[in-house]
């Protein structure tokens, strides 16, 4: 395998910068930054409503893309809506479809690990409608496993949302047995897929879940670009939370309106056209290098970092053994952010506090965590700089900076 450094132009520009925030977002190869500018220099149209040949030149890279997309994670191209990011795609649920399928007092469960976007419109949602909120309980670890599941479960549980793996931990967690087991208990599984999708293979089929929501900023792709992947019956069921143009057959000024069939009715607006065109790019990265290559390599330099973190006596790591390549650390007695500010004095960016999962704190002592999440563009010798600016670090030498 080449060096995939080329492909990453934003590490050519910041040769200094170790960039250890990819959990947050990733940087973007070459092919997926020039579909971008490419839409905008020569195609320019917009999508499925103008009558001349480079609209559907347009609409044709875009439809292209939507059956790209369900062929990475083995779904029907009508099952694929696009969004501009998990945050909405799991707001649509929430408002579209369970605000339908639940009745008053019905139980959404949900656990404290979950990011905000997982959390909130559930909070909103049960608010509006009065369903219950109920939460799994984690295990020793701050972790959610199939028996936390099981316990939680009862018969007014109607839904469970559940990250596929936390962007704090990263433990990959056991989708295909819930959804066996939420599905016995007549309830419906929605899995926010935002860290997984790119970093391991996602067939939605195999896990059997109703719905999955991810971004395609955090998988090479372009920001405000998102996916909502729902079994075609249930997307049949689901109620637009948008309205206008795009995803009507026709209305009157009675009031009447005919909306078209999923994914389209879901789509009103003129969409982010370059950000889906660039997703294109960035799937067809991942099946060029192949989805287990990139995967053994994150893994590769995960477990170098981690084998040189632990090794540090003031580092304590809250999630070892993740399964995705993040790791989540304190060094005793100095401040998430001052440690973070001082790795920045040294060209490397890392993420801290409480990665928006502010219901959770794996330190158990509501203190801030750093997080440092490697991809397979990252090298041994960024990691190697990591580990000697904190072997070095002291609280002094974090006060120094502010003076
Ligand atoms: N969800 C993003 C993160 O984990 C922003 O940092």
């Amino acid at each position: 395998m080449d060096n995939l450094r080329k492909d990453f132009p934003f590490l050519k520009n910041n040769p200094e910068l170790a960039y250890f925030d990819n959990a947050a977002t990733s940087l973007k190869p070459q092919q997926v930054i020039d579909e971008v500018s490419y839409y905008y220099e020569h195609l320019g149209a917009n999508i499925h409503r103008g009558d001349y040949k480079l609209s559907h030149k347009v609409s044709g890279l875009f439809d292209q893309t939507r059956i790209d997309v369900a062929c990475f994670i083995n779904a029907d191209s009508n099952e694929v809506v696009f969004t501009s990011g998990a945050s909405e795609s799991l707001n649509l649920v929430a408002m579209g479809f369970a605000s339908q399928a639940l009745s008053k007092g019905d139980v959404i469960l949900l656990n404290e690990t979950e990011h905000a976007s997982n959390l909130l419109p559930w909070y909103a949602l049960a608010q509006q409608f009065d369903f219950v909120i109920e939460f799994i309980e984690t295990d020793e670890h701050g972790e959610i496993q199939v028996d936390n599941l099981k316990k939680a479960l009862h018969d007014k549980v109607k839904l469970v949302s559940i990250a596929h793996a936390s962007n704090v931990l990263g433990y990959i967690r056991d989708i295909q047995t819930m959804s066996h087991l939420v599905h016995e208990n007549q309830a419906y599984l929605v899995v926010d897929g935002a860290q997984t999708v790119g970093h391991i293979e996602v067939d939605v089929k195999a896990l059997d879940v109703d719905f999955f929501a991810f971004s395609a900023h955090k998988m090479l792709g372009p920001t405000g670009v998102g996916v909502l992947y729902g079994k075609a019956e249930l997307l049949k069921q689901t109620q637009p939370i948008f309205f206008g143009g795009g995803s009507n057959v026709d209305f009157d000024t009675k009031g009447t309106m005919t909306l078209k069939e999923a994914p389209y009715k879901f789509e009103s607006g003129t969409p982010n056209i370059e950000g889906v065109l660039g997703f294109r790019k960035a799937i067809e990265y991942y099946n060029e290098k192949g989805i287990s290559t990139i995967e053994s390599l994150n893994s590769q330099l995960y477990e170098y970092a981690y084998l040189h973190l632990s090794k540090l006596d003031n580092v304590v790591i809250y999630n070892p053994n993740s399964d995705l390549s993040i790791i989540s650390f304190n060094v005793k007695g100095i401040f998430a952010q001052d440690v973070a500010q001082y790795l920045d004095s040294f060209d490397i960016a890392v993420r801290t506090g409480e990665h928006c999962a502010k219901a959770f704190d794996p330190t158990m002592k509501k203190s801030k965590t750093i997080r440092a999440s490697l991809l397979f563009y990252n090298t041994k010798e960024e990691v190697d700089r990591l580990v000697e600016a904190l072997r070095d670090i002291t609280l002094e030498k974090c006060i120094d900076l502010y003076i």
